[in-house]
Protein backbone atom coordinates (compact mmCIF):
# COMPACT_ATOMS: atom_id res chain seq x y z
CA UNK A 1 0.00 0.00 0.00
CA UNK A 2 1.01 3.46 -0.80
CA UNK A 3 0.16 6.21 2.13
CA UNK A 4 -0.17 9.61 1.38
CA UNK A 5 0.41 12.21 3.93
CA UNK A 6 -3.39 13.33 4.97
CA UNK A 7 -5.10 16.54 3.36
CA UNK A 8 -4.94 19.46 6.35
CA UNK A 9 -8.63 19.74 5.28
CA UNK A 10 -11.51 17.96 6.71
CA UNK A 11 -11.78 14.53 5.01
CA UNK A 12 -15.26 14.33 2.98
CA UNK A 13 -17.68 11.28 4.41
CA UNK A 14 -21.28 11.10 3.81
CA UNK A 15 -23.44 12.29 7.18
CA UNK A 16 -24.71 9.38 8.84
CA UNK A 17 -28.54 9.20 8.10
CA UNK A 18 -29.09 5.16 7.47
CA UNK A 19 -32.35 4.01 6.02
CA UNK A 20 -34.46 3.24 8.73
CA UNK A 21 -35.42 0.18 9.91
CA UNK A 22 -38.57 0.11 8.64
CA UNK A 23 -37.55 1.51 4.94
CA UNK A 24 -35.08 -2.01 5.09
CA UNK A 25 -37.88 -4.36 6.47
CA UNK A 26 -40.05 -3.27 3.75
CA UNK A 27 -36.99 -3.69 0.93
CA UNK A 28 -36.22 -6.96 2.61
CA UNK A 29 -40.14 -8.28 1.93
CA UNK A 30 -40.52 -6.92 -0.91
CA UNK A 31 -36.97 -9.04 -2.54
CA UNK A 32 -38.42 -12.00 -0.75
CA UNK A 33 -41.55 -12.01 -2.15
CA UNK A 34 -40.13 -10.78 -5.85
CA UNK A 35 -37.61 -14.30 -5.63
CA UNK A 36 -40.61 -16.16 -4.88
CA UNK A 37 -41.95 -15.26 -7.88
CA UNK A 38 -38.71 -15.47 -9.83
CA UNK A 39 -35.14 -15.09 -10.02
CA UNK A 40 -33.34 -14.69 -13.12
CA UNK A 41 -30.69 -16.75 -13.95
CA UNK A 42 -27.29 -15.17 -15.07
CA UNK A 43 -25.94 -15.80 -18.35
CA UNK A 44 -22.43 -17.08 -19.07
CA UNK A 45 -19.86 -15.29 -21.06
CA UNK A 46 -16.68 -17.02 -22.06
CA UNK A 47 -14.77 -14.43 -21.15
CA UNK A 48 -13.51 -15.60 -17.94
CA UNK A 49 -13.02 -12.24 -16.17
CA UNK A 50 -16.47 -11.10 -17.02
CA UNK A 51 -17.76 -14.25 -15.98
CA UNK A 52 -16.49 -13.49 -12.48
CA UNK A 53 -18.10 -10.03 -13.17
CA UNK A 54 -21.30 -11.57 -13.41
CA UNK A 55 -21.37 -13.64 -10.53
CA UNK A 56 -20.05 -11.00 -8.16
CA UNK A 57 -23.11 -8.82 -9.58
CA UNK A 58 -25.40 -11.68 -8.47
CA UNK A 59 -25.02 -10.18 -4.53
CA UNK A 60 -26.95 -7.18 -4.46
CA UNK A 61 -25.66 -4.05 -3.55
CA UNK A 62 -26.23 0.10 -4.39
CA UNK A 63 -23.51 -0.78 -7.38
CA UNK A 64 -24.46 -4.61 -8.42
CA UNK A 65 -26.32 -3.36 -11.46
CA UNK A 66 -23.34 -1.27 -12.54
CA UNK A 67 -20.45 -3.74 -12.88
CA UNK A 68 -20.77 -4.88 -16.10
CA UNK A 69 -21.41 -2.01 -17.57
CA UNK A 70 -18.44 -0.32 -15.80
CA UNK A 71 -16.50 -3.39 -16.97
CA UNK A 72 -17.57 -2.77 -20.59
CA UNK A 73 -16.99 1.26 -20.56
CA UNK A 74 -13.35 0.43 -19.02
CA UNK A 75 -12.37 -2.09 -21.26
CA UNK A 76 -13.95 -0.07 -24.70
CA UNK A 77 -11.62 2.91 -24.39
CA UNK A 78 -8.85 0.54 -23.82
CA UNK A 79 -6.97 2.26 -20.57
CA UNK A 80 -3.56 2.64 -20.17
CA UNK A 81 -3.95 4.07 -16.98
CA UNK A 82 -7.32 4.39 -14.66
CA UNK A 83 -7.81 5.60 -11.56
CA UNK A 84 -10.78 5.22 -9.18
CA UNK A 85 -11.83 7.07 -6.37
CA UNK A 86 -13.43 5.37 -3.48
CA UNK A 87 -12.92 1.84 -2.57
CA UNK A 88 -14.82 0.60 0.50
CA UNK A 89 -15.25 -2.93 -0.04
CA UNK A 90 -13.96 -3.18 -3.42
CA UNK A 91 -16.33 -4.49 -5.77
CA UNK A 92 -15.28 -1.77 -8.23
CA UNK A 93 -11.78 -2.22 -7.61
CA UNK A 94 -12.98 -6.16 -8.58
CA UNK A 95 -14.22 -4.52 -11.88
CA UNK A 96 -11.26 -2.45 -12.70
CA UNK A 97 -8.59 -4.71 -11.97
CA UNK A 98 -9.75 -7.32 -14.28
CA UNK A 99 -9.85 -4.37 -17.00
CA UNK A 100 -6.30 -3.60 -16.01
CA UNK A 101 -5.23 -6.99 -16.62
CA UNK A 102 -6.51 -7.59 -19.88
CA UNK A 103 -5.46 -4.21 -21.32
CA UNK A 104 -2.15 -4.52 -19.32
CA UNK A 105 -3.08 -1.30 -17.59
CA UNK A 106 -1.92 0.52 -14.12
CA UNK A 107 -5.17 0.95 -11.31
CA UNK A 108 -4.49 3.93 -9.02
CA UNK A 109 -7.25 3.29 -6.15
CA UNK A 110 -7.63 5.63 -3.89
CA UNK A 111 -9.64 5.75 -0.66
CA UNK A 112 -9.23 7.81 2.93
CA UNK A 113 -9.56 4.50 4.57
CA UNK A 114 -7.17 1.35 4.23
CA UNK A 115 -8.49 -0.11 1.79
CA UNK A 116 -5.19 -2.27 0.90
CA UNK A 117 -6.31 -5.59 1.56
CA UNK A 118 -9.29 -5.84 -1.27
CA UNK A 119 -6.97 -6.60 -3.77
CA UNK A 120 -3.50 -8.91 -4.20
CA UNK A 121 -2.47 -8.24 -7.79
CA UNK A 122 0.90 -6.85 -7.06
CA UNK A 123 0.69 -4.07 -10.14
CA UNK A 124 -2.25 -2.21 -8.02
CA UNK A 125 -1.37 1.04 -6.77
CA UNK A 126 -3.67 1.56 -3.45
CA UNK A 127 -3.05 5.20 -1.91
CA UNK A 128 -4.30 5.88 1.23
CA UNK A 129 -5.73 9.90 1.13
CA UNK A 130 -8.31 12.21 0.89
CA UNK A 131 -8.60 12.09 -3.07
CA UNK A 132 -8.24 15.91 -3.21
CA UNK A 133 -5.22 16.10 -1.28
CA UNK A 134 -3.54 12.96 -3.16
CA UNK A 135 -4.88 15.22 -6.83
CA UNK A 136 -2.49 18.10 -6.22
CA UNK A 137 0.88 15.32 -5.42
CA UNK A 138 -0.74 13.14 -8.80
CA UNK A 139 2.10 14.37 -11.19
CA UNK A 140 5.38 14.11 -8.20
CA UNK A 141 3.32 10.58 -7.29
CA UNK A 142 3.29 9.74 -10.95
CA UNK A 143 6.77 11.26 -11.64
CA UNK A 144 8.51 8.79 -8.88
CA UNK A 145 7.36 5.88 -10.55
CA UNK A 146 7.49 6.41 -14.17
CA UNK A 147 3.67 6.99 -14.82
CA UNK A 148 2.27 9.47 -17.58
CA UNK A 149 -0.22 11.44 -15.27
CA UNK A 150 -2.73 11.19 -17.98
CA UNK A 151 -6.16 9.30 -17.25
CA UNK A 152 -8.10 7.02 -19.64
CA UNK A 153 -10.60 5.92 -17.34
CA UNK A 154 -11.92 7.78 -13.96
CA UNK A 155 -14.19 6.16 -12.06
CA UNK A 156 -15.69 8.62 -8.78
CA UNK A 157 -17.76 6.74 -6.00
CA UNK A 158 -16.84 8.56 -3.10
CA UNK A 159 -18.61 10.88 -0.54
CA UNK A 160 -21.61 11.56 -3.42
CA UNK A 161 -21.70 14.87 -1.63
CA UNK A 162 -22.40 17.78 -3.40
CA UNK A 163 -19.28 20.41 -2.79
CA UNK A 164 -17.13 17.64 -2.82
CA UNK A 165 -18.11 16.43 -5.74
CA UNK A 166 -17.17 19.47 -7.26
CA UNK A 167 -13.84 19.53 -6.25
CA UNK A 168 -13.25 16.11 -7.64
CA UNK A 169 -14.33 17.71 -10.92
CA UNK A 170 -11.83 20.58 -10.60
CA UNK A 171 -8.79 18.45 -9.06
CA UNK A 172 -9.48 15.32 -11.55
CA UNK A 173 -10.49 16.73 -14.91
CA UNK A 174 -7.52 18.53 -15.56
CA UNK A 175 -5.31 15.18 -15.80
CA UNK A 176 -7.67 13.48 -18.18
CA UNK A 177 -6.33 11.99 -21.64
CA UNK A 178 -8.16 13.37 -24.96
CA UNK A 179 -10.20 9.94 -25.50
CA UNK A 180 -10.70 9.70 -21.40
CA UNK A 181 -14.02 8.27 -19.92
CA UNK A 182 -15.21 9.32 -16.48
CA UNK A 183 -17.47 7.37 -14.80
CA UNK A 184 -19.81 8.70 -11.58
CA UNK A 185 -21.63 6.17 -9.26
CA UNK A 186 -24.47 7.39 -7.08
CA UNK A 187 -25.92 10.04 -9.74
CA UNK A 188 -29.63 8.54 -8.66
CA UNK A 189 -29.32 8.11 -4.92
CA UNK A 190 -33.26 7.32 -3.65
CA UNK A 191 -34.63 6.48 -0.06
CA UNK A 192 -35.25 3.25 -2.00
CA UNK A 193 -33.89 2.58 -5.09
CA UNK A 194 -34.83 -0.23 -7.58
CA UNK A 195 -32.68 -2.76 -9.81
CA UNK A 196 -32.87 -4.01 -12.54
CA UNK A 197 -34.27 -7.12 -12.00
CA UNK A 198 -36.59 -5.32 -10.06
CA UNK A 199 -35.38 -6.13 -6.58
CA UNK A 200 -35.17 -3.08 -4.11
CA UNK A 201 -32.06 -1.49 -1.96
CA UNK A 202 -32.26 1.07 1.05
CA UNK A 203 -30.13 4.14 0.28
CA UNK A 204 -29.94 7.91 1.66
CA UNK A 205 -31.09 11.43 1.19
CA UNK A 206 -28.64 12.92 -0.34
CA UNK A 207 -29.68 15.70 -2.16
CA UNK A 208 -28.52 15.00 -5.42
CA UNK A 209 -25.31 15.41 -4.73
CA UNK A 210 -23.14 13.35 -7.38
CA UNK A 211 -25.51 14.56 -10.57
CA UNK A 212 -26.02 18.29 -9.05
CA UNK A 213 -22.13 18.90 -9.45
CA UNK A 214 -22.76 17.22 -12.72
CA UNK A 215 -25.27 20.15 -13.53
CA UNK A 216 -23.16 22.65 -12.38
CA UNK A 217 -20.01 21.72 -14.39
CA UNK A 218 -22.32 21.49 -17.94
CA UNK A 219 -24.60 24.40 -16.31
CA UNK A 220 -27.97 22.42 -17.39
CA UNK A 221 -30.25 20.55 -15.29
CA UNK A 222 -30.48 16.68 -15.52
CA UNK A 223 -33.58 14.10 -15.14
CA UNK A 224 -31.60 12.07 -13.62
CA UNK A 225 -34.40 9.30 -12.73
CA UNK A 226 -34.86 9.20 -16.62
CA UNK A 227 -32.51 7.32 -19.05
CA UNK A 228 -30.72 10.18 -20.80
CA UNK A 229 -27.61 11.19 -23.95
CA UNK A 230 -26.49 14.29 -24.14
CA UNK A 231 -23.77 15.85 -26.13
CA UNK A 232 -22.24 19.40 -24.67
CA UNK A 233 -19.21 21.04 -24.37
CA UNK A 234 -16.49 18.18 -25.76
CA UNK A 235 -18.76 15.30 -23.91
CA UNK A 236 -21.09 12.44 -24.85
CA UNK A 237 -22.86 11.62 -21.64
CA UNK A 238 -24.72 8.85 -20.92
CA UNK A 239 -26.84 8.34 -17.97
CA UNK A 240 -28.56 5.06 -16.77
CA UNK A 241 -30.91 5.43 -13.75
CA UNK A 242 -30.87 2.17 -12.34
CA UNK A 243 -29.85 1.27 -9.41
CA UNK A 244 -28.51 4.56 -8.23
CA UNK A 245 -27.51 5.51 -10.87
CA UNK A 246 -24.34 5.50 -12.86
CA UNK A 247 -23.32 8.14 -15.59
CA UNK A 248 -20.54 8.20 -17.95
CA UNK A 249 -18.88 10.90 -19.91
CA UNK A 250 -16.45 10.48 -22.42
CA UNK A 251 -14.63 12.96 -24.22
CA UNK A 252 -16.14 13.36 -27.77
CA UNK A 253 -14.59 14.76 -30.93
CA UNK A 254 -16.86 14.70 -33.62
CA UNK A 255 -15.23 14.08 -36.76
CA UNK A 256 -12.31 12.91 -35.44
CA UNK A 257 -11.69 9.19 -34.09
CA UNK A 258 -14.28 8.46 -31.32
CA UNK A 259 -13.22 7.31 -28.22
CA UNK A 260 -15.91 4.67 -29.15
CA UNK A 261 -13.88 3.36 -31.20
CA UNK A 262 -10.84 1.43 -30.03
CA UNK A 263 -7.48 2.77 -30.57
CA UNK A 264 -5.13 0.91 -32.49
CA UNK A 265 -2.72 1.04 -29.49
CA UNK A 266 -2.78 -3.11 -29.87
CA UNK A 267 -1.93 -4.81 -33.16
CA UNK A 268 -4.50 -6.11 -34.65
CA UNK A 269 -5.79 -9.67 -33.24
CA UNK A 270 -3.43 -9.03 -30.02
CA UNK A 271 -6.45 -9.30 -27.54
CA UNK A 272 -7.93 -12.39 -29.42
CA UNK A 273 -6.77 -14.37 -26.91
CA UNK A 274 -9.04 -12.62 -23.77
CA UNK A 275 -12.17 -11.46 -26.28
CA UNK A 276 -15.27 -14.29 -26.78
CA UNK A 277 -15.11 -15.12 -30.26
C1 LIG B 1 -19.43 4.26 -1.65
S1 LIG B 1 -17.92 3.79 -1.03
C2 LIG B 1 -17.03 3.18 -2.44
C3 LIG B 1 -17.59 1.91 -2.95
C4 LIG B 1 -16.69 1.18 -3.91
N1 LIG B 1 -16.49 1.94 -5.12
C5 LIG B 1 -17.29 -0.19 -4.23
O1 LIG B 1 -17.56 -0.46 -5.42
O2 LIG B 1 -17.44 -0.99 -3.33
C6 LIG B 1 -17.17 5.35 -0.75
C7 LIG B 1 -15.73 5.29 -0.31
O3 LIG B 1 -15.19 6.59 -0.53
C8 LIG B 1 -14.29 6.88 0.50
N2 LIG B 1 -14.17 8.34 0.58
C9 LIG B 1 -15.11 9.22 0.99
N3 LIG B 1 -14.63 10.45 0.92
C10 LIG B 1 -13.37 10.37 0.43
C11 LIG B 1 -12.35 11.31 0.15
N4 LIG B 1 -12.53 12.61 0.34
N5 LIG B 1 -11.17 10.87 -0.34
C12 LIG B 1 -10.96 9.54 -0.51
N6 LIG B 1 -11.89 8.60 -0.25
C13 LIG B 1 -13.08 9.01 0.22
C14 LIG B 1 -14.89 6.22 1.75
O4 LIG B 1 -13.87 5.98 2.69
C15 LIG B 1 -15.53 4.95 1.17
O5 LIG B 1 -14.66 3.85 1.29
Amino acid sequence: MNTYPASQQSPKRPPDRPPSQWTRLIVKLANFWLDLRRRVQPWQSQLTELNEIILRARSRSDISDHLVPLFAEAMSVRPRLLVELGVRGGASTFVLERVARLVGARLVSVDMDDCSRVCSWNRWHFVQSDDIAFAKAFPDWCAARQIQPCIDFLFIDTSHLFEHTVQEIDAWFPFLSDHARVAFHDTNIQKVYLRRDGSRGAGWANQRGVIAALEKHFGVPFNEQAYFVEVMNGWLIRHDPVCCGFTVLTKFHPGADSSDTIRPRHAPGELSNVMPR
